[in-house]
């Protein structure tokens, strides 16, 4: 009975403190249902400030529910290039359509029909329903998650759907009647701010008189002592081939792993393969490409899922064929300066880049000077 209480002040005070303390998000400025479907498929598998980065530019481009369901796939990926976790961008088009053609282009309001749509699970629903329409739906996420089983001094990983199920329990009946959008982002933003994973600031917390974790000495070991993530490493060469001046991309087949966009033909390397050797053996077998690999321009790191991926560009003259290759449904020649201009992956961005950034510098390579050849005004 103590205990309900003091959670119950806990929460009011949580209510209270977010108030005045929220974070100054863009789609917290008002509760247009698209903008905020928007902003949650963003929100999914990124960080806020990632989110915050494409946001605007994503409602510049699409507007309304109505232009972003008339817009093609491939503009629609030009926007989200670099945000990464593309399903999602493919995913909220083809949410935008399903509503257009059947629900009058309105966003409805329950949970139920909104888990209907396509990249809307459970907690996506929850949120939209929250903010947008004010419903009573709890929805944690990870932030959430760990101030909630802090408070309560519940351990377990977080990641066990009982685990959650438990606290989303608790939540429901902690959480006032009407309050849960504010309940829902005052543990997203505490978490945020306060309550972090490893070095919680106790001390600040409007939460601290009737948090068990901290009564506990050891606040930062709960739900779970951290593991640290260990990602598998993958290493790869990317092949930038260049004919008159032009580099060959690829657009790669509809898929689960960047899916659509356009890159430089990419694969992995060997063991004990240099990536000279290794492009030369990739444009072979897997592009049907004769090609002279000249020169290492840049490794990028990237990490995705479970992966960390090393991707070393390598520049390489081409020499005969013409490209074909397993996974990919499209190639094409294309001056570097209109490169940026498809939609493409982080990493690739980042090497198309490092080319641009080489051209601007003058770089000593004798092909990017061939490219170069090119009116320099060109490379903008
Ligand atoms: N994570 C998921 N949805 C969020 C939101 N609306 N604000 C902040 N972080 C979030």
């Amino acid at each position: 009975m103590e205990k309900d209480k003091s959670l119950r002040q806990a929460v009011q005070a949580l209510i209270f403190w977010f108030r005045k303390h929220k974070r100054d998000l863009p789609w917290r400025k008002n509760a247009d249902p698209y903008k905020i479907l928007v902003s949650e498929f963003l929100l999914q598998q990124t960080t806020v400030p990632v989110a915050v980065r494409y946001y605007e530019s994503f409602l510049t481009a699409f507007p309304t529910l109505e232009s972003l369901a008339q817009a093609s796939l491939e503009e629609v990926l030009r926007v989200w290039s670099g945000a990464g976790y593309y399903a999602r961008a493919r995913n909220l088009r083809e949410t935008a359509i399903r509503l257009v053609a059947t629900h009058g282009g309105v966003i409805p309001q329950e949970v139920s029909e909104l888990k209907k749509l396509p990249g809307i699970g459970d907690y996506t629903a929850r949120a939209i329903a929250s903010f947008a329409f004010g419903a009573d739906a709890i929805a944690l996420d990870t932030n959430g998650i760990r101030v909630l089983a802090r408070l309560l001094g519940k351990k377990g990983s977080p990641r066990r759907p009982s685990f959650r199920r438990e606290l989303y329990q608790v939540a429901e009946i902690l959480c006032p009647k009407g309050k849960a959008s504010d309940f829902n982002q005052a543990l997203m933003d505490l978490g945020s701010l306060i309550c972090t994973a490893s070095e919680p600031k106790c001390h600040q917390c409007c939460c601290s008189r009737g948090c068990f974790a901290f009564r506990s000495g050891r606040p930062q070991d709960f739900p779970s002592v951290p593991e640290k993530p260990t990602r598998q490493p993958l290493f790869e060469v990317a092949c930038l081939i260049v004919k008159d001046g032009q580099f060959l991309v690829a657009q790669r087949a509809p898929g689960r792993w960047w899916g659509h966009l356009w890159e430089f033909p990419r694969q992995e390397i060997n063991p004990n393969e240099s990536s000279l050797a290794a492009v030369r053996r990739i444009a072979k077998e897997k592009l049907g490409l004769e090609v002279h690999p000249r020169a290492i321009v840049t490794t990028v790191r990237h990490s995705v899922t479970r992966y960390r991926i090393y991707l070393t560009g390598v520049l390489a003259e081409y020499q005969s064929g013409e490209p074909r290759g397993e996974g990919y449904v499209a190639f094409q020649w294309v001056s570097l300066a209109d490169l940026n201009q498809l939609p493409s992956s982080s990493p690739q961005r980042r090497l198309v880049q490092t080319l641009l950034d080489m051209a601007r510098e003058g770089s000593q390579f004798a092909l990017i000077a061939e490219v170069l050849n090119e009116p320099r005004g060109q490379v903008a």
